[in-house]
């Protein structure tokens, strides 16, 4: 049997429990939590691929408590303007939670709005702080959504409602700092102190290199996002105070981050933060890049593949909604993305799809069919990766752009069909691990109809969808379903039948009916050891990791990073934890050995870094070079590619905080290591031309941030 949250808590006696009343978690309800989470699964917090997020601007979901609602010119008391705080917070999320709506519905996460403490100033144009996102000081609670007792109310009440909590970061910046002086100039506190203001910031903590046009990846980076003020990441006090909030975090027992506008930061600082992460408190962590309709990207992918944190699946929210929303694609097209995003990301099963968010037009179009809404629904909840729901979305709310669609919760009604989906697929979702860790193959396809499955050991789910108006016949389908006759798990919901299966795998051809979703599904019995996920994906020596599949057995077997036995800190049937070896930084590939000597398949490209690591800018002067030639970096640490040209560090920037012929980029590196290295210019072609001369040697800080400035040789 697969681990089943809700069998699993049953078990306990802790199925749905709530806080009598709303106020105060009493001792005893502590003890409760305690014992909760002294029997929570290991992969808790660093395995989401069964979960279901469901994702709430906690100023528009719920007003728990009016006292905390914001006067004057801040609030708008009837949420008549969108862009002022309406009163919604923590102790509203506390009250659903305990009123059954978010269990019922079977979300087993909320992902809440940044929670810091966010200016108070109010602009005549762009409006307020209700969203979050326009942060002041990282080690405080947003008064408006509640104080830190209610905060950490929230959490314990989630996780004895077998919720996760994930909180949005935004180590980007603070907040706008306008011309009209209508805001607080981006100001910084710590701890109740004044730190710094975009125009009062005599350690440069923020930069001061204008606005990005968008035009390349270094602008984008090292100048301001609108007119928010852009952290300096490479200042020791902004690296550590960064890391520092987010530890703070972790420590009142979040459960995930979801990291704001990750295009708009060094990505290997990032690294150094994930690492950061890991080294504290391992949670799932994922990045929001945002792309738009039909855009890719290969930092894109580079940065999902060497981050350590997921992406917000914008490829996947994208498609859907090209298909099911705007009619604008058809499932040949939606096919191609699942393809590219299978072979571009090395874990697909890691990302986070959705079908709308607080930064695009809600699904669900004013005026227009809800069955669309619904049909999108069933496809995000059979979907790889951890599908994420918007607020509202289960009671068909529209809305444009932002602030449109971040309109109050409309009602709660139980009822809705978008709220039956979700609670029929959420517990599909926990109950066979196919949706979790499966792949995702097509059965049959026309641009109108797609039949796909997804496998993982002997579990099969099969999702059969007609989108139009129009009657198909399907014939020729083939199925890894064992031989039997299949109910729809949806029963009918969205006009879905039963099926039957022949003994050779095929389906007899039947008329597919207008605007249905079939889901079907088998959950078998793995006996052999199948790795479904392995987190996190990255970590040094010594940390703790988190295998889950099926098959492993109840007997202690064997875990190998590569040939290297990791000692195991616990075993079941279906979930290992075992330390990170003592190896050397490197890709390793992790496979389970049960006590019978059946090996599984490897998870491949397990990163271990060579140690803490902190983030080093690399300056390198006078490097003329040929058109579509760039500078790297190349060293002897993992962290520097061990010497292989191929895996140099860069390409360098050249024209935001140095000008051409000067480079420079962030890098992670271990703390306090001698290390060797040399630039190398690599042209579009792979010509390597290495820097003469012995390597060059530096010792990198044990805290914080460092650099090294040389000039080419
Ligand atoms: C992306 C967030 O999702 C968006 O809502 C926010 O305004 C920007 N990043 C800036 O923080
Ligand atoms: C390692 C050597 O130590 C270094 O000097 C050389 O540049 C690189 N390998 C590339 O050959
Ligand atoms: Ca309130
Ligand atoms: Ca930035």
């Amino acid at each position: 049997m697969p681990f089943d949250r809700r069998t699993f808590l049953k078990g306990l006696g802790l199925s749905a429990i709530g806080i009598a009343g709303s106020t105060g978690a009493g001792s005893d309800d502590l003890a409760v939590v305690s014992q909760a989470s002294a029997a929570t699964p290991p992969g808790h917090a660093v395995n989401f691929a069964d979960d279901v997020i469901y994702q709430i601007i906690s100023d528009r979901f719920h007003d728990g408590n009016s006292d905390n609602n914001p006067t004057g010119e801040l609030g708008s008391d009837s949420c008549s303007n969108l862009r002022k705080y309406c009163g919604g917070d923590w102790q509203g999320i506390i009250d659903k939670i305990q009123s059954g709506y978010l269990t019922d519905l079977g979300v087993s996460a909320v992902w809440i709005s940044p929670p810091f403490e966010n200016i108070t100033a109010v602009d005549s144009d762009i409006g307020t702080s209700y969203h979050g996102y326009w942060a002041r000081d990282f080690t405080d609670a947003n008064q408006f959504f509640g104080d830190m007792e209610t905060f950490e109310q929230l959490v314990s009440v989630a996780h004895q409602n077998d919720i996760k909590v994930v909180i949005d970061f935004v180590p980007n910046h603070t907040s706008p700092s306008t011309s009209d002086d209508e805001l607080e100039d981006g100001v910084l506190y710590d701890n109740g102190s004044y730190v710094a203001a975009y125009n009062d910031d005599p350690e440069s903590y923020f930069h001061h290199n204008g606005g990005t046009d968008y035009s390349s990846y270094e602008g984008q980076i090292y100048r301001n996002l609108y007119n928010l003020a852009d952290f300096d990441q490479h200042e020791t006090y902004i690296d550590q105070y960064l890391k520092d909030a987010i530890e703070q975090w972790l420590d009142l027992g979040i459960d995930g981050i979801r990291v704001d506008a990750v295009a708009h930061m060094p990505p290997k600082w990032q690294k150094t933060l994930v690492d950061t992460i890991y080294d504290h408190k391992p949670v799932f962590t994922f990045g929001e890049w945002f792309l738009g309709a039909d855009q890719s990207n290969p930092r894109y992918y580079e940065f999902s593949n060497d981050s350590g944190m997921s992406l917000l699946d914008f490829r996947f929210g994208q498609e859907i909604r090209q298909v099911l929303r705007d009619f604008t694609d058809d499932w040949h097209g939606f096919k191609a993305m699942l393809d590219e995003t299978a072979a571009e990301h090395d874990q697909v099963i890691d990302q986070v799809p959705f079908i709308d968010n607080h930064d695009m037009p809600r699904f669900t179009v004013e005026g227009g069919d809800t069955r669309n809404t619904d049909m999108a629904l069933a496809v995000l909840l059979t979907s790889r990766g951890t599908p994420t729901v918007y607020y509202g979305t289960e009671q068909y709310l529209t809305g444009g752009n932002d602030p449109d669609n971040r309109k109050p919760m409309p009602s709660f009604d139980t009822t809705t069909t978008a709220y039956e989906v979700i609670q029929e697929l959420t517990a599909l979702r926990s109950s066979n691990p196919a949706l979790a860790y499966g792949d995702t193959q097509e059965r049959w396809i026309n641009p109108d109809v797609f039949i796909y499955e997804r496998e993982f050991g002997d579990n099969v789910v099969l999702v059969a969808i007609n989108r139009s108006l129009d009657w198909y016949d399907v014939s020729g389908l083939v199925t890894s379903l064992p031989e039997g006759t299949y109910d729809d798990v949806l029963g009918g919901t969205l006009d879905g039948f039963s099926t039957t299966v022949n003994a050779d795998g095929s389906i007899d051809t039947f008329s597919f009916s207008p605007q249905t979703v079939c889901v079907w599904e088998y959950t078998g019995t793995t006996t052999e050891p199948a790795l479904g996920h392995v987190g996190p994906t990255m970590g040094q020596p010594g940390h703790t990791v988190v295998l889950s599949g099926e098959g492993f057995g109840s007997t202690e077997g064997t875990v190998e990073f590569g040939s290297t036995a990791a000692s195991i800190v616990s075993w079941s049937d279906t979930e290992i934890e075992a330390t990170v070896p003592a190896v050397a930084g490197g890709y390793y590939d992790i496979t389970v050995t049960d006590a019978n000597g059946v090996q599984s398949d490897a998870f491949s490209g397990y990163e271990v870094l060579s140690g803490d690591q902190i983030s080093a800018r690399f300056v390198v002067n006078d490097a003329t070079t040929d058109m579509g030639e760039n500078v790297y970096v190349v060293g002897n640490v993992h962290e520097l590619g061990n010497w292989d040209p191929d895996r140099a560090v860069g390409p360098f920037f050249n024209q935001v905080v140095h000008e051409y012929p000067n480079w420079y980029y962030d890098v992670n590196l271990p703390a306090g290591a001698d290390i060797e290295f040399k630039f190398v210019k690599i042209a579009d072609d792979g010509t390597v031309t290495w820097e003469s001369g012995s390597n060059r040697t530096y010792t990198t800080p044990t805290d914080s941030t460092g650099e090294y400035t040389g000039t080419w040789k």
